[in-house]
């Protein structure tokens, strides 16, 4: 039987209105502007407002773009796979509300918690469907409303995250394009650095963990930023290495938005100069799991067919991997 590939074959996106500028938080905790644009690279970041709105509909946003650029019908995709660390309640999971607000109906639907990793994970997942022939048009979204677990009194944290989504299609490649590999991983022990200490099983919510903020981010800055630079590298580099691709291969490197020295460290790491690598961190901060897929749907137009990316991510838990990706259209 001849062995199947998925390509990505669409990108959707979708950021909400309102940006929160370096400016704006100045006003609110003891910061400025020159430390977080020479900390993190950030400028500014969205933030999604209005009563009742959660990461459902950043991804909704996203989903609806994809599939109008596509010109296919809800009713077409089989499979819908959410990676968010801010699911719009514990359960159930925010892929079957994106479906239901969107008009996916009777699909496999599910999310993928690996937080900042979450759009490979859930990106690899999907292709392994494809590949598998049981299923033809799947549609991974990394969307996270990262505000409704920041503490916007702790400047350690709120200067850095932000709200946002985005999507792709995967179907299966008719040629030699497609996702031609990943290297994913994960190590439990480095919970503690990067987490939300409270509202899971081990600590349910209560009075007692709302006073104490247990239910926003819990970062350790430094020690996660250790971990990830070399992270990052190492498993982009180890992926490029198992595939005898060399940084002058590489169209694009697709890195993870979470601080501009970590996407240099893994771009030097590759041998990738930096025009080819996507970097829009300034106009909206850590979107978590939106951010990859945020650096596709900007950089769409650009993309040609054949082109080789290498996304790379880090993340909470710890995660973190690296997917080589051969583009497999020209945008119109
Ligand atoms: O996306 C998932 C994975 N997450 C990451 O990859 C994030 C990794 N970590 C980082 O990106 C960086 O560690 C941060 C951006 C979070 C922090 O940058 P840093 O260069 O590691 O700063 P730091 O934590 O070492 O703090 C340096 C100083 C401290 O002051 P003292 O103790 O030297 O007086 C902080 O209190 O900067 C202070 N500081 C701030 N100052 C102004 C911390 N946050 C701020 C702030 N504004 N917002």
């Amino acid at each position: 039987m001849e062995k199947l590939t998925a390509a990505i074959t669409a990108v959707g996106g979708y950021v909400p209105e309102y940006r929160l500028t370096n400016k704006i938080l100045e006003t609110m905790v003891d910061t400025n502007d020159e430390w977080i644009k020479s900390r993190t690279g950030i400028d500014e970041r969205r933030i999604l407002k209005g009563e009742g709105l959660g990461s459902s509909d950043l991804g909704v946003g996203a989903v609806n773009d994809l599939l109008k650029k596509r010109g296919i019908a809800p009713e077409e995709i089989d499979c819908l796979i959410c990676a968010t660390v801010t699911p719009d309640m514990l359960f159930p999971a925010t892929a079957n509300i994106i479906c239901d607000k969107v008009g996916i109906k009777n699909v496999l639907s599910f999310d993928v918690n690996a937080a900042c990793s979450g759009f490979l994970f859930a990106l690899t997942t999907g292709a392994a469907f494809i590949e598998s022939g049981r299923y033809k048009k799947v549609i991974i979204v990394g969307a996270d409303k990262m505000s409704s677990i920041v503490d916007y009194t702790d400047r350690t944290t709120c200067v850095i995250f932000g709200d946002g989504a985005g999507a792709v299609l995967l179907e299966a490649s008719t040629d030699d394009t497609g996702i031609k590999d990943s290297l994913l991983k994960s190590d439990g022990s480095g919970r503690n650095f990067l987490h939300q200490k409270a509202g899971g099983s081990v600590k349910p919510a209560s009075v007692e963990t709302v006073l104490a903020k247990e239910h926003f981010v819990y970062q350790e800055g430094q020690s996660v930023f250790k971990f990830a630079v070399k992270g990052m590298a190492d498993v982009s580099y180890e992926l490029m290495e198992r595939n005898n691709l060399t940084g002058e291969d590489i169209a694009w490197l697709v890195p993870h938005q979470a601080n501009l020295r970590i996407i240099d460290a893994t771009a030097n790491r590759a041998n990738i100069p930096k025009e080819k690598v996507m970097i829009n961190i300034e106009k909206y901060g850590n979107t978590t799991a939106g951010t990859i897929p945020l650096c596709l749907w900007e950089w769409e137009s650009k993309l040609k067919k054949g082109d080789n990316l290498i996304l790379a991510a880090f993340g909470g838990g710890f995660t973190w991997g690296a997917t080589w990706v051969k583009w497999a259209y020209d945008t119109k």
